[in-house]
């Protein structure tokens, strides 16, 4: 039989690309997603749209926060594997909007863990963040570096999720892989993220925000090479005790849990990427320049070594041909 999996956040930017991966391989996926409008919600109506054109794939709308729905709709289609990708995105959100994060991200992954342990899930995977990093001044980041240094609310609630995990891991043996992504861009992207409206603002003239005066480095992952790292970590469930066969699979002594950096292991100045947008669109930008935002870092870097030795992944992606496909699919989306 095909795996099956529930995919929470389907119509979001990652988890559209996630399924659609699954479908094109004739996998069952059904898609989990509240539809909200923290950015328009017809690019969301959009990817669905997409996914619906799959006769293997399912969906509920539905909030995390509501567990009646959600333990319902697993229930009903009874996966092998969850990936969880649905959460109250954006650092910069999170300074004005703390209780949404805490609703979605805290109260809804510990739903989403519930239903995996109910249900007896062979793997659960889960979306968190570099973010978690916050202050650190060692790079790379490695996964078994501290992170106690949480800067933004959002990364406090991820942070919070990956512990949640590794208590129900722990007291429930559950195999649970976190998967700590860095910066991820590409076609049908997040509107609110700044390559997407560096891109926007720069092809209609207008303004475009520059902070700390672009003197910030971001780890910045091409979505393609996101799903690649997620595809090939589908089947490689976390054991007891294979911090033998991995270094630093540090968690792995007392529950079947693992976290990993899933990142283009290369950071580049925030200047130097808007020049890119520039070069690639054939327009010079606007910018007006403002000072270091709260809540924000930096720099990111990932150390992926732990990944590609337990799945081969290499991601490939320079990031001046990232932007030219994104912009490729922008210009083709917006007309
Ligand atoms: N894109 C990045 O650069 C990035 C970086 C680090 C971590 N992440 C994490 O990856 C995951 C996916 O992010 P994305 O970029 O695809 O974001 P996204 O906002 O595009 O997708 C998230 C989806 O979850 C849904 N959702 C939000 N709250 C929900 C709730 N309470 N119940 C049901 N559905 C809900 C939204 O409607 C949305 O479609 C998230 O966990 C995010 O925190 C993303």
């Amino acid at each position: 039989m095909k795996t099956k999996l529930f995919i929470t956040g389907s119509s979001g930017f990652i988890g559209f690309h996630v399924a659609k991966r699954y479908l094109d391989k004739g996998c069952k996926v059904c898609g989990f997603d509240s539809m909200n409008s923290y950015y328009d919600v017809k690019l969301k109506k959009s990817r669905l749209k997409i996914l619906k054109k799959y006769k293997n794939f399912s969906f509920t709308k539905g909030n995390l926060e509501n567990q009646k729905i959600l333990n319902n709709s697993i229930n009903k289609f009874k996966p092998s594997i969850i990936i969880h990708l649905a959460a109250q995105a954006g650092v910069r959100y999170s300074i004005e909007n703390p209780k949404v994060y805490l609703n979605s991200n805290i109260l809804g992954t510990f739903h989403v863990i519930e239903s995996a342990k109910k249900f007896k899930v062979k793997h659960l995977i889960i979306g968190s963040s570099s973010s978690v990093y916050g202050a650190n001044k060692k790079f790379p980041f490695q996964e078994i570096d501290k992170t106690d240094s949480q800067i933004s609310f959002y990364a406090a609630t991820k942070k919070s999720i990956e512990s949640l995990a590794h208590s129900y891991s722990s007291l429930w043996k559950m195999p649970i892989t976190i998967l700590r992504f860095f910066t991820v861009y590409g076609p049908w992207g997040r509107p609110d993220m700044a390559y997407f409206k560096f891109t926007k603002n720069i092809l209609n003239g207008k303004k475009i925000d520059v902070y700390n005066k672009g003197k910030m480095y971001r780890d910045y992952t091409y979505i393609d090479d996101i799903v690649d790292g997620i595809f090939r970590l589908t089947n490689k469930i976390p054991k007891l005790n294979s911090s033998k066969k991995y270094k630093n699979d540090s968690l792995s002594h007392v529950a079947p849990i693992r976290i990993l950096n899933i990142g283009n292991t290369k950071k580049v100045l925030l200047s130097n990427f808007i020049n890119t947008i520039e070069k690639i669109v054939g327009k010079k930008a606007n910018k007006k320049f403002l000072p270091m935002q709260k809540g924000d870092v930096y720099s990111t870097l990932s150390d992926t070594k732990l990944l590609s030795r337990i799945t081969g992944y290499n991601p490939k992606t320079k990031y001046q041909d990232g932007i030219m496909k994104f912009l490729n699919w922008y210009l083709d989306y917006y007309n």
